[in-house]
């Protein structure tokens, strides 16, 4: 996939509009993970040492077009600026005065952080007017929020076809990395899915599973495709009304080639909580009263096993209910042999990377991918609006 990149602009003396991807997890004002600021922060040096006048633009949360102080990018702005060693200036707007002064008043090698974008009801229509508004603060448009690129929103999308546009540094690796595990994966390649629900995953599976050598399943989604081949789940969580759409996924997986590997023990509790006693049962032997929130010892090891044999692994969602210790223990050893593994592991969506975070090996894996949404719709071979839009530069 060629695309320009920040590396192909004349930078110097340039406000770049930078659309980021600074929707992270936010309380009282405090941030509870600022990964995704730490990966744009190259992006961000390379324009500001090469001259440019940074403006950033991001969303937080979904505050539905309108101002809403709980969603106030502020809090970040400071934390930016300790994580650049820098001043970072903000605008109590984006696209009003505040921000057009700023964009005026902004030095060569500056950064300045525009309020949420999302505060306007332009944003997410991609309506030209407010398109129109962003593109007047800048002279050339970077594009780095990959975790926001499946959205065909103005800041991601719209403002692209009026400036010079380029990829970022993030935007650029996240592409790269993706699409080379999908089109030329090194082989055997594993993938990894959990999660709660399989419907919000067909489409990933479906284009995965024609690409893997290993498909292996955990987390609820599993509950759903035990049911399909007719376990008796107990009163585990399942989609009663994919039953069907499993079983024929599960047989178009067969006919690709790619083994389908399911739990053959889980960690089973009589209701969903924290406290619940904790007890290991065979998959196909959950009792009548309980539901599976785990993968079993068995099947950690059996997971391992096609772990150690892989050279690439894709995954993604939780194995376990992974917010309760009790049914976290098959995440965590996953993600341990994740960070043993020899392959080039790829990791994407929030609780499996925390899962990696927590078990300590988060530098050892190849790539964590910075999107959620994003990422899944890329494994599922769309080509994202937000990236699109750059390859036509
Ligand atoms: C994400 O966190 O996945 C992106 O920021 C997109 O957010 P959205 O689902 O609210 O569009």
């Amino acid at each position: 996939m060629a695309i320009k990149t920040i590396r192909d602009l004349d930078l110097k003396g340039k406000r770049v509009l930078l659309r980021a991807e600074f929707n992270v997890p936010l309380k009282d004002g405090k941030i509870l993970d600022d990964t995704r600021m730490r990966a744009a922060l190259p992006t961000i040096r390379y324009l500001a040492d090469h001259g440019a006048r940074v403006l950033i633009l991001t969303h937080l949360g979904r505050p539905k077009g309108k101002p809403a102080p709980e969603y106030s990018v502020q809090p970040l702005s400071k934390h930016l600026a300790e994580l650049l060693g820098t001043d970072v200036a903000f605008a109590g707007d984006c696209g009003g005065p505040a921000s057009q002064s700023l964009a005026g008043a902004l030095k060569d090698g500056q950064v300045a952080l525009l309020e949420n974008t999302r505060f306007y009801p332009g944003e997410e229509k991609n309506d030209p007017e407010f398109v129109k508004t962003l593109a007047a603060l800048g002279d050339v448009y970077v594009n780095d929020a990959f975790g926001a690129a499946h959205r065909a929103h103005a800041s991601t999308e719209g403002v692209a076809h009026q400036l010079p546009a380029a990829a970022g540094l993030l935007m650029e690796k996240e592409i790269q990395v993706l699409k080379d595990s999908l089109d030329h994966p090194e082989k055997p390649f594993v993938v990894m899915m959990g999660g709660s629900k399989v419907s919000d995953k067909v489409g990933v599976i479906e284009n995965l599973s024609k690409k893997a050598d290993c498909m292996l399943f955990g987390g609820a989604m599993a509950n759903t495709l035990l049911a399909a081949k007719g376990y008796k789940v107990g009163i585990s969580k399942i989609e009663d009304d994919k039953l069907e759409l499993c079983r024929q996924m599960l047989q178009r997986m067969e006919t690709s080639g790619a083994e389908v590997v399911l739990p053959v023990d889980v960690v089973a509790a009589d209701r969903f909580a924290a406290d619940a006693a904790p007890q290991t049962v065979k998959a196909d032997q959950i009792p009548d009263g309980c539901m599976a929130l785990d993968i079993g010892p068995e099947t950690v090891r059996l997971f391992e096993g096609k772990l150690a044999e892989a050279k690439t692994v894709f995954w993604n969602g939780p194995l376990g209910v992974y917010e309760f210790d009790a049914f976290a223990k098959g995440s965590n050893a996953i993600a341990l042999a994740m960070g043993n593994s020899g392959a080039k592991t790829i990791v994407g969506g929030g609780d499996a990377v925390a899962a990696v975070e927590k078990a300590g090996v988060a530098d050892r894996i190849y790539h964590i991918s910075t999107g959620g949404g994003a990422t899944l719709e890329m494994m599922e071979g769309r080509v994202l609006p937000g990236i699109e839009v750059l390859l036509k530069q």
